[in-house]
């Protein structure tokens, strides 16, 4: 995919495994890591090769947050005309699935990114945060709306409203994140469950996570006229024939379709 200045790539088994690149600063997510990052789904989504993608930090920080350096003296005018922020919104259009890996610190603009993957794998070192309020702003990479979705309003309200940081075992009580997992582990899990998803048919997968997320931005009626749309178009597909015979017939599926 070329070179990146603030991340590092890797691809194998049908997996591109990203990582996070700006360990002096606990990986703060500056304007290139989002122009990057947005560069980079843009191409994986183009790449027949590559099912799903993971998405990492180091063991210390998966992200500190966005970077208030860059941001600390910014006037209104300056956040206002560049729509600061507002380029995150296409890192959400992927169109195949990326799986955030977090171990450590996941805060402010950092847990917002993970917020903006697919689901979240922790390892039990993960912090979770939106500490905003204690730099006198607010989550602005979409922490206000997306947290209250996954945890309810009154976790949400805690967290943002108090700046505390909630540990992995939490994350996964409250529904932030799918899995827990030794650090160890981590990245080992995050490649499995990748690699599955990139062993089943790539338009098939794409359609699933579009529905799941139309769930977010529909009525339920809507919504479920959505899924059963979708489910009839799958129909077209050689995947759904090939995935249904090979049930039949007792057979490994092999997906083809790209
Ligand atoms: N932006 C810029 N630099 C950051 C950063 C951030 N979000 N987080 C950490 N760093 C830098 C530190 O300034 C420090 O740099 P120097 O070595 O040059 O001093 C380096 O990373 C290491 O950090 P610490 O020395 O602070 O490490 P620590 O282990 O003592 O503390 C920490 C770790 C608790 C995560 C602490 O770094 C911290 O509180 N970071 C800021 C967290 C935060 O407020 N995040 C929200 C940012 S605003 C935002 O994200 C807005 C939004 O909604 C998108």
């Amino acid at each position: 995919y070329g070179d990146f200045e603030t991340l590092i790539v890797e691809k194998a088994d049908g997996v591109a495994l990203i990582r996070l690149n700006r360990p002096d600063v606990l990986n703060a997510l500056n304007s290139t890591v989002a122009r990057e990052l947005v560069e980079l789904v843009g191409l994986i989504d183009r790449d027949p090769e590559v099912g799903c993608s993971v998405i990492t930090g180091s063991e210390k920080a998966f992200a500190a947050g966005a970077d208030i350096s860059e941001m600390e003296t910014k006037s209104y005018m300056e956040m206002y005309g560049e729509d600061f922020f507002a380029v995150w919104e296409r890192f959400t259009h992927a169109r195949k699935p990326v799986i955030a890996a977090v171990a450590g610190y996941a805060l402010g603009g950092g847990c917002e990114l993970a917020m903006m993957c697919d689901f979240i794998i922790a390892a039990e070192t993960a912090k979770f945060g939106q500490p905003e309020i204690k730099l006198g702003v607010m989550p602005g990479m979409g922490g206000s709306q997306r947290l209250t979705r996954f945890v309810g309003k009154s976790v949400a309200m805690d967290m943002c409203l108090t700046g505390r940081m909630m540990d992995a075992a939490e994350a996964k009580q409250t529904g932030l994140v799918a899995r827990v997992v030794a650090a160890d582990q981590l990245i080992e899990e995050a490649k499995q469950a990748a690699r599955t998803i990139a062993g089943f048919s790539q338009p098939i997968v794409a359609m699933t996570k579009e529905t799941v997320n139309r769930s977010y931005e529909m009525t339920l009626s809507e919504g479920i006229r959505f899924e059963r749309r979708l489910f009839h178009a799958m129909f077209a597909t050689e995947d759904q024939k090939e995935g249904m015979n090979a049930f039949v017939e007792k057979r490994k599926a092999q997906f083809k379709d790209r």
